[in-house]
């Protein structure tokens, strides 16, 4: 995390034409800066750059915003990495807040991994131009197959030496823990052997958004080898279903061209780049995923799937294709000649000739299949009726009612089909599809409210009473566990969820009822601890262990010491089983704050009932005393409350 006086920093030097000149050419106007739209094709320039505002707008295309945006959508970076780029820019140390232990640990594991990835990557590239084994089989193999110098260079091909372990002694030499060669999935171990995964094959680096080297993948180049391609398996940083290869190479071009092309594999990509066509990507020998959908629609919703002309292998990808239909994209398909793959295809062909043999083949992708289907159920009626299921269930997935409808209309002509009964059936689908989505949108509503609920609240009129082992206990826990989720929340549907820490829920419970502690040290550390996280902040547990105030620093130093680490106050109730404590937060919390209000609640009865036979005995209004039994009975219904209130947040 970057700190706040540090982004400040960025966001005052960060001067926007000088930003964004790196990226378009900008031409001087008066006070401001004109230039050609790097976010959409123009020949006459309508990008327009205001200095004294800090902010950039696009007239054709409506694109606007500050430093920042520009960067983030030019480079399709996130927030706090287009903090860092403009940081570097401008040589602006990056003071980082503070991380967790745990999220050290995790941030220094990827750290870890993504340095031995890249160091792989020199590794096997070094390998292919000089080692004698290298250049031999592998870099002979890369020429003869037509991928050009420059093209190995963009994609930094290696290879990896035909040796049982030629890699790992390389990395341990150089110092790196077998660890994270075993994590990152270069070394293999097995009892006590241990050997490299990728022998003898062509290494293709997989790199993510940003550009890091993520992972491989292999190629064999021995007949004999089992497996043609071997894939660095799932890690901390790799995880196969999010990520595309090429992206990194083809996100520049798949902007500018407002279309993305999806292929097979790895060879396809790069023979298509050799031909001039960048905005390609591969989902490498794996279904398409949502993930990989919605990665390609950050930069566009136009994407064309190149098929080899394999019909059996087609078929099999249709359904697939659903998923991206679904996410709003326009899917068009182009379909290579028998015998083809793009690699293949490419090769033999001039850029020109590949640009307009796109240009005449490509097309539509439900029309594509409704024609694909249609030809072969034409005399059969019960292929027919489940192509035109088929159909409709493809259609059905399209968010857009003018699309669908377009769609419908197109395909009842080519089906031959009434276009009212395309329209109920998709209709049905549609239907039973919300009805789905309700009733779970419902049972996640259910099941937020359960626990967005406050616990009972206590009639105004009560007055607290000293409950030292309660108060103790729900210090206890803020300390301890403060700053640990306790569940999550959506306040309305849309929005991403929020966290909510034992602290903040202890925080609301007692504040809700306008309850003070009577311990005045106790009273004081809720106090404190209320004060940071009013500024956005957990206090952590130093900060009371070594408080200026003794009474609270050997408080917290005695209520943090493992001896604590099983609550007094919960071994003396009967029943509960004594597990981690941390486990049974969810339990644990309310329960802490239930036995708290709770004594507040028994002892105001109690009072009650001695004010109730005093009043009588005195003989005094009966206005007034019927008074205090509506009192009495505030008090008994809100203690029967909160005995259901028990252990609510355990069954979610
Ligand atoms: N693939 C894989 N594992 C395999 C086979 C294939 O992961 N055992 C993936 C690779 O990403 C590969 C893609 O599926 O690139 C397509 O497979 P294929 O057409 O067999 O490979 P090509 O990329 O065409 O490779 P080549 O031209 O070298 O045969
Ligand atoms: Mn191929």
């Amino acid at each position: 995390m970057i700190d706040r006086e540090t982004t400040e920093r960025i966001i005052e030097t960060a001067e926007i034409a000088d930003v964004i000149q790196d990226f378009v050419n900008l031409k001087k106007r008066g006070t401001n800066y004109l230039g050609l739209c790097p976010f959409h094709s123009e020949k006459t320039p309508s990008f327009t750059v205001s200095p004294s505002k800090g902010i950039f707008k696009c007239f054709g295309c409506g694109k606007g915003g500050n430093a920042i945006n520009f960067i983030m959508e030019h480079e399709h970076l996130s927030y706090p990495e287009a903090l860092r780029y403009l940081a570097k820019k401008y040589n602006i140390d990056i003071k980082e807040k503070e991380l967790t232990a745990e999220e050290v640990e995790e941030k220094n594991v990827r750290d870890s991994l993504l340095i031995v990835t890249n160091f792989a990557k020199k590794h096997y590239i070094h390998n292919l131009f000089h080692q004698e084994e290298g250049k031999k089989i592998g870099l002979s193999y890369l020429q003869e197959r037509g991928i050009r110098e420059d093209m190995i260079e963009r994609f930094e091909l290696g290879y990896s030496l035909d040796q049982w372990e030629g890699f790992t002694r390389a990395a341990i030499q150089k110092g790196f823990k077998q660890e994270y060669l075993e994590k990152a999935g270069f070394t293999i171990a097995k009892e006590n052997k241990r050997y490299d995964r990728f022998r003898g094959r062509i290494m293709f680096p997989i790199r993510s958004l940003s550009g890091n080297v993520i992972g491989f993948g292999g190629r064999a180049l021995k007949k004999d080898d089992k497996a043609k391609y071997l894939n660095s398996p799932e890690s901390d940083i790799y995880h196969k279903s999010n990520i595309l290869y090429g992206i990194y190479q083809a996100k520049k071009a798949i902007t500018r061209q407002d279309k993305c092309f999806l292929v097979e594999g790895y060879t396809d990509v790069i023979a298509l780049h050799q031909s001039g066509i960048e905005n390609v990507v591969a989902a490498s020998g794996t279904s398409l995923t949502e993930n990989q959908v919605r990665l390609v629609k950050r930069f566009t919703p136009n994407i064309t799937i190149i098929f080899d002309g394999d019909p059996a292998g087609i078929k099999a990808s249709l359904r697939g294709i659903d998923l991206i239909l679904e996410q709003g994209m326009n899917v068009k398909v182009l379909l290579l000649p028998d015998g083809e793959d793009p690699d293949s295809f490419a090769k033999t062909r001039s850029a020109s000739e590949l640009g307009e043999y796109i240009r005449n083949n490509e097309k539509d992708f439900i029309h594509f299949k409704t024609r694909l289907l249609a030809e072969e159920a034409e005399n059969d009626p019960v292929k027919r009726a489940n192509l035109i299921n088929d159909i409709v269930r493809s259609i059905s997935v399209i968010p857009d009612g003018i699309m669908r409808s377009v769609y419908i209309k197109n395909c009842s002509g080519m089906l031959d089909i009434d276009e009212k009964i395309l329209y109920q059936e998709t209709n049905k689908i549609r239907n039973k599809r919300a009805k789905q989505r309700h009733r779970k949108a419902q049972a996640d509503k259910d099941r937020e409210e359960k626990n967005n609920q406050n616990l009972t609240t206590l009639p105004s009129f009560i007055e607290e009473v000293y409950s030292e082992t309660q108060e103790k206990e729900i210090i206890r826990l803020l300390l301890q566990y403060g700053e640990q989720e306790l569940y999550t929340y959506k306040e309305d549907k849309y929005e991403e969820p929020k966290s909510l820490s034992v602290a903040q829920y202890i925080i609301k419970e007692i504040l809700n009822d306008e309850l003070e502690f009577k311990n005045l040290i106790y009273k004081k550390i809720f106090e404190e601890y209320l004060e940071t996280l009013n500024k956005g902040e957990h206090p952590g547990r130093n900060h009371f262990i070594y408080h200026s105030d003794d009474k609270i620093s050997s408080l917290a130093a005695d209520l943090l010491s493992p001896n604590y680490e099983l609550s007094e106050f919960f071994k003396k109730k009967s029943g509960i089983h004594v597990e981690p404590e941390d486990m049974k937060l969810k339990m644990l919390i309310p329960e802490a704050i239930i036995a708290y209000k709770r004594k507040i609640l028994e002892k105001a009865q109690k009072d009650k009932v001695k004010e109730i036979q005093q009043a009588q005995q005195n003989g005094a209004d009966p206005h007034k005393i019927m008074e205090i039994q509506q009192e009495y009975q505030a008090i008994t219904s809100a203690i029967n409350s909160i005995s259901k209130d028990r252990g609510w947040v355990v069954f979610r």
